[in-house]
């Protein structure tokens, strides 16, 4: 059983239609012309159009054009009139799958749409087999095999395909842009530019000129028309790196290009549409920076539309040996020695780390480590020494918890934890929350929370 929606402006055949679609278990909609069809698309998301190729308002061909830009994946089969054979040809070509030509039997609908839903299927599980749902643990070039990454795959992956503006959030080096051009590879945009700027490398006074471009004689030195950022990214995908440096004029503007979709060039009268997918990110806390006022709250529900949260190493320490084996390959290549690997005791140090630096930090002392290690195994002595006295430090300081089976209430947790700070430290209050990496009001705020004395 699927869904159909089925568009025909006349209101027998329509009735007929569904009344034969219904006999075979399917759930029917009918609209009489495209303007309403499309409504109906949009609300319901049916499995199979069936529609009408001339009626009034919005014909067939127009409403094809409309939802295969919204879902491509959408079947569509197209009525067309007794002998017209170039209109078929234009409907296939566009993107229908098959075409019913008047006057057709109620046998040959449905075998219409029987074979649009098998088409539909197979791709639906072609898609599965290429797709995240078993290669789950790789989106582009992102190695990643913890949870936390699979997750970040799922969420890009199901935006990918639509122009949802995405905010990518994260730490430095924890593959943000890495994960913005991914996206971009796998959109309908990936044959289209994909432009990074990085906002907080251009001078305040260039921002303007360099997104939205300028005219021939905008300002001393603008000798040609300069196209921005915005235009050149056209029919792909501008990446707007470091958005939270983005002075707050700027900010304004900004808006105004996301909200209109375009932009006027420095100098220039005209507006132009603007058609580049948008994704922004920041290593920043935009949420605090909205909060004090740094960072313009509609700007940022804007941008947000779709947040990604790319999560720190040290929090996905399941993703290091992949990741090791990932960049022992490409950079023990470049060294020229074969088959390079880290030995347990060099794994350990790894995964002990905190990698405040994330995955740039952990690429870096693997490429260094390929290069100057003589034999084949890497030991905890080749490893950079920053990291090895880092794990070593956290060693001591590391803990793990015996969760119990039934469960345990946070809250208990954390006032456990303060309560045993504070002994720690004496009951010195601000040993205590240095301790605990708070500030002391905030200690003393939860002290009070939880009936501390
Ligand atoms: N999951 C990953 N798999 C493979 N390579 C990765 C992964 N994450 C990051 N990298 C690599 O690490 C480096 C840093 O990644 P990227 O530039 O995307 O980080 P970033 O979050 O944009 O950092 P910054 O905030 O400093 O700009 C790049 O060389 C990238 O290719
Ligand atoms: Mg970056």
């Amino acid at each position: 059983m699927a869904a159909i929606l089925l568009v025909d402006d006349d209101e027998s055949l329509r009735e007929v239609m569904k009344y034969h679609l219904e006999q075979d278990g399917h759930e029917v909609l009918t609209a009489e012309n495209g303007r309403a069809g499309f409504e109906l698309f949009t609300k319901h998301g049916p499995d199979v159009v069936v529609s009408d190729i001339v009626m009034p308002e919005i014909g067939g061909v127009e409403l094809l054009k409309r939802i295969k830009d919204v879902s491509s994946d959408t079947m569509f089969v197209m009525i067309t009139a007794h002998g017209s054979v170039e209109s078929a040809v234009e409907a296939m070509r566009l993107g229908a799958c098959d075409y019913l030509e008047k006057p057709f039997a109620a046998d040959a609908l449905k075998m219409s749409v029987k074979k649009a839903l098998r088409v539909a299927n197979l791709e639906k599980e072609n898609k599965y087999l290429r797709g995240v749902a078993i290669d789950k643990y790789r989106f582009g070039n992102i190695v990643g095999a913890s949870e936390a990454m699979k997750r970040v795959f799922e969420t890009a992956a199901r935006v990918a395909e639509r122009n949802a503006t995405v905010l990518i959030l994260g730490e430095s080096g924890s593959g943000k842009e890495l994960l913005a051009k991914a996206i971009h590879f796998n959109s309908r945009r990936k044959d289209g530019p994909f432009i990074p700027v990085n906002v907080s490398a251009i001078p305040g006074q260039l921002i303007d000129s360099e997104l939205f471009g300028h005219e021939k004689g905008a300002f001393t030195g603008a000798v040609t028309r300069h196209a921005g950022a915005f235009e050149r990214a056209s029919g792909g995908t501008i990446f707007l790196d470091e958005i939270a440096e983005m002075p707050a004029e700027h900010q304004v503007r900004l808006l105004r290009v996301l909200q209109e979709k375009e932009i006027v060039r420095v100098g220039g009268e005209k507006s132009e549409q603007v058609n580049a997918r948008v994704i922004a990110a920041t290593n920043r806390d935009l949420d605090d920076m909205v909060r004090s006022g740094q960072f313009r709250q509609d700007l940022y529900f804007r941008l947000s539309v779709v947040p990604i949260e790319m999560p720190p190493l040290r929090r996905r320490a399941d993703d290091i040996p992949s990741l090791v084996a990932h960049f022992l390959e490409k950079h023990g290549a470049e060294s020229g020695s074969e088959r390079m690997k880290m030995s347990p005791e060099a794994m350990d140090v790894l995964m002990k780390y905190d990698w405040p630096g994330n995955v740039r930090e952990l690429e870096n002392a693997i490429e260094r480590c390929a290069a100057i290690t003589a034999g084949p195994v890497i030991a905890p002595e080749d490893l950079p020494e920053k990291i090895r006295q880092g794990a070593a430090a956290l060693g001591l300081k590391a803990f793990r918890f015996e969760l119990p089976e039934g469960g345990i209430v946070l809250e208990d947790v954390e006032k456990t934890l303060i309560q045993a700070a504070l002994e720690k430290n004496n009951n010195n209050q601000s040993a205590a929350a240095r301790y605990l990496g708070i500030t002391r009001n905030t200690l003393l705020y939860r002290m009070d929370k939880f009936n501390l004395k």
